[in-house]
């Protein structure tokens, strides 16, 4: 093991410029070089090298890395290998001194990932285990209709109606890692462990690969909630997880498209109906990652949701969240279904052709539904309403990369509004980080400042990679950990660091990002890093945008516990305390919204 303290030496030590320089030719643009990216095949160099920031970035292919990152790719070196090659060029020996107890402990933290992954087959296997034994359970699944070789196909379980099932086949139930993996739940104060799924029929969720990585548990009673899901894990991220997906990978290529769905229930019946292409995302909107992660296996989506209000805007949270994912051959389609259906009682009660029929001749294409949507309440026979159509059409089309179907929605907004197309082109912002080819570099800056804003979670974080003196003024309490962005929790982590002195608060964002490598938070904070090479900062004033986000999340976190209490007292009489708390809250609320923010950055609106 390499000690962190030389990482953070060498890389103070080295140039990325020289280092890039020695094998690319570099031509200076700016306060950056370029060079024509190794990695992918280019006649214009979009291979950016940052001196101040330590770091490269391809606008091409998003390759991206530290002076490290940057050899073990082009040279194809491994971790140890590049530290020792980078070393020996900057005349330095590498220590390994402390082996054998950070040895351990990198063989420790390789490993967590495997044991949790243990830990999930095996809980997987007792419950199915139990559903074999349980007649209730069973009984379930014929009353839904689910056949015996459905349930096997999705590795359906039962989690037996016990405080500490998962005592038989675990007996060191209080190994803090089944806490970890999400199984087991202790209670704050007492410290009594119990499992989180009791008396519920189990869903095994796996990752692409079809290893298990969390479970959804339903309820078979009624009792609430109706479903309930593993916690976020370090093997589990709700927003780049899609329900099926593992399984229904051959479907997909056969069928040619995939299908999107709301429900768990939904991709079991659609399966078991041989409509075996479905996933669902995971009781959340889908996300741009979901998008992609479908969009690298076919080029045809379509979405199914509910019939009902719930599905038609889940529906419109899947086109917001698509454009960036979008590429010019991509054909997304949005199919409707009655009101009182969702997949999986449609199927049921008219049968598998009857759905496929539906797919093909109801199915929306997404720029139909787009416009539809947004031309629903206007009247485009006066001024105002195509102002307003071109207004709420702007910043989806903003969001749009692939440039021919940017290109052909301009167009479309262009003959329903009448402003002229190319206006229309010059007025809708660039795309967060369109390929090169799409826009010529010299536009870039100056477009910039017209960017979208940035969602609050991704400001702090790139605030903290390039400020984290900043990190001192924060506190981890303040961040909404439970939101699923890995935004945050990538801000408490250097926040943390930087807290208990692993991390110097000098750090350059190189050192940063070298800080996490190999840990959960490497992936989101080499990006970010990454992205602000592309771009001009997001902020004019450092100080003051953690001023605003500060505000901003103290306000959040107001309303949401404002919002509790509101629920609290619907349910039941509030105490003289909680209601005495809650005058509290509302005049600090109102304190806060009066003084406003400094307007030094467009602050995004709350979800
Ligand atoms: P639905 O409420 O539409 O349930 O939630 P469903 O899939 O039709 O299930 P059945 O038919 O009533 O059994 C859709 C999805 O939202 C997530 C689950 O992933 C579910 O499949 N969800 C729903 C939750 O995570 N928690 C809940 O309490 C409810
Ligand atoms: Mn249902």
């Amino acid at each position: 093991m390499i000690p962190r303290d030389f990482i953070d030496e060498l890389l103070a030590r080295v140039d990325l410029v020289d280092v890039v320089g020695k094998r690319l030719k570099l031509k200076k643009s700016g306060a950056n070089y370029f060079a024509c990216c190794p990695f992918h095949g280019e006649k214009t160099p979009s291979f950016s090298v940052s001196p101040a920031r330590q770091f490269y970035h391809c606008f091409g292919c998003g390759a991206h890395g530290t002076a490290i990152t940057f050899l073990m790719e082009y040279e194809g070196l491994g971790f140890v290998d590049a530290v020792e090659a980078l070393a020996a060029e900057a005349g330095l020996k590498v220590p390994r001194a402390q082996g054998a107890i950070s040895a351990a402990e990198a063989a420790q933290q390789k490993s967590e990932r495997q044991l949790l992954l243990e830990l999930h087959a095996k809980a997987a296997d007792f419950y199915r285990r139990s559903l074999e034994r349980s007649p209730k359970a069973r009984a379930y699944l014929e009353q839904r209709g689910i056949l015996p070789a459905t349930a096997e196909r999705f590795g359906l379980g039962y989690a037996p109606s016990e405080w500490q099932a998962l005592a038989a086949i675990f007996p060191h139930y209080s190994e803090p890692l089944l806490e970890k993996a999400g199984l087991v739940i202790a209670q704050p104060d007492s410290g009594k462990r119990y499992d989180r799924f009791r008396d519920r029929l189990i869903f095994p969720i796996h990752d692409r690969q079809g290893k298990i990585i969390a479970f959804g548990g339903r309820s078979l009673d009624g009792g609430e909630p109706k479903y309930l899901n593993s916690p976020e894990t370090p093997l589990f991220e709700k927003g780049r997880t899609l329900y099926g997906l593992a399984l229904a990978r051959d479907g997909i290529r056969e069928a040619g498209f995939a299908l999107v769905t709301e429900g768990y229930i939904d991709v079991i019946m659609l399966a078991q109906h041989g409509l075996t292409n479905a996933v669902a995302a995971l009781g959340t909107a889908t996300t741009a990652e979901h998008v992609r992660t479908l969009l690298a296996l076919t080029d045809q989506i379509v979405f199914c949701f509910d019939g009902d209000a719930a599905g038609r805007r889940a529906a419109w949270r899947a086109l917001e969240n698509s454009l960036e994912a979008l590429k010019d051959d991509s054909r997304l389609r949005f199919v409707f279904l009655p009101p009182e259906h969702d997949p999986d009682s449609f199927v049921r009660a008219h049968g598998a052709d009857a759905f496929r029929a539906l797919i093909t001749d109801e199915a929306k294409p997404l720029t139909t539904y787009l416009f539809d949507e947004l031309t629903r309440d206007e009247d485009l026979h006066t001024a105002e309403g195509r102002a307003r159509l071109a207004h709420l059409a702007k910043p989806l089309i903003g969001q749009i990369r692939a440039p021919m179907l940017r290109l052909q929605l301009e167009k479309e907004l262009a003959s329903r509004t009448g402003i002229a197309a190319e206006t229309l082109h010059e007025w809708i912002p660039p795309a967060e980080t369109a390929s090169p080819s799409s826009r010529p570099a010299a536009r870039r800056p100056r477009l910039a400042a017209r960017r979208a804003p940035l969602p609050l979670a991704a400001l702090l974080l790139r605030l903290l990679i390039t400020h984290p003196l900043l990190a001192s003024r924060l506190s981890v309490g303040l961040l909404p950990l439970e939101d699923p962005e890995p935004e945050w929790r990538a801000c408490a982590a250097i926040i943390d660091a930087i807290d208990v002195g692993t991390l110097d608060a000098h750090a350059t964002p190189a050192v940063l990002v070298e800080h996490f490598r190999a840990s959960e938070h490497e992936e989101v904070l080499a990006r970010h890093a990454a992205s602000l090479l592309e771009e001009t900062l997001p902020w004019e004033d450092p100080e003051a945008t953690l001023a605003d986000i500060l505000h901003t999340l103290r306000r959040r976190r107001l309303e949401r516990e404002i919002e509790a209490l509101i629920a609290l007292s619907r349910q039941r009489k509030l105490t003289p305390e909680e209601t005495v708390h809650l005058g509290e809250l509302l005049r600090e609320k109102n304190r806060l919204t009066s003084v406003g923010t400094s307007g030094a950055i467009p602050m995004p609106q709350p979800p």
